[in-house]
């Protein structure tokens, strides 16, 4: 969360501050996403990531856009948290081996990352009811259901993959 403390006296303040983590943790998505998608090996794989990086920029766009509404600057945190999950993907992407577990292991990070957003996403389209800002709201729910959909996607090319892993 955040580097610099800044006053955090409303339910406002804290969706300030909790989209604009979530607006760092996409950057640093889209910085990590394109050595993940050469390190991995299956095709459906690759393609998965390649997907969620496009579907990632325009997530940007649309927080970009919410901050147009709210008259605030989208930049000032670092997630710390979306930091250190992407040095254990970027960690075991960069090791040696079986091409199915380095798949595997790819997808696991990639996971927790899916996870740790829609813990996001899910807590600022919460705030965003209590606050009555049903159109940021609904903007937020729609990256959920990506957030979601990329995290099934996954869990389905796993079936394939850890399967794959266990006979290697
Ligand atoms: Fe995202």
């Amino acid at each position: 969360m955040a580097l610099f403390s800044m006053g955090l006296d409303s339910l406002r303040d804290l969706f300030i501050d909790e989209l604009r983590d979530l607006y760092d943790a996409e950057s640093q998505i889209t910085e990590a996403l394109p050595k993940l998608i050469e390190r991995s090996h299956y095709p459906q794989l690759k393609s998965a990531l390649q997907e969620h990086f496009e579907v990632t920029r325009g997530q940007i766009r649309r927080l970009d856009g919410i901050f147009e509404g709210l008259g605030e600057k989208p930049t000032g945190e670092t997630c710390k948290g979306m930091k250190g999950l992407i040095k254990e993907g970027d960690d075991m992407a960069s090791r040696n081996g079986e091409p199915s577990v380095i798949d595997a292991a790819i997808i696991s990070a990639a996971q927790r990352v899916e996870h740790y957003e829609m813990a996001g996403y899910g807590t600022v389209r919460t705030y965003a009811d209590l606050l009555g800002e049903t159109e940021y709201s609904n903007l937020l729910q729609q990256t959920l259901d990506e957030e979601k959909e990329a995290d099934k996607t996954l869990t389905e090319i796993a079936k394939t993959i850890n399967v794959q892993a266990r006979a290697a």
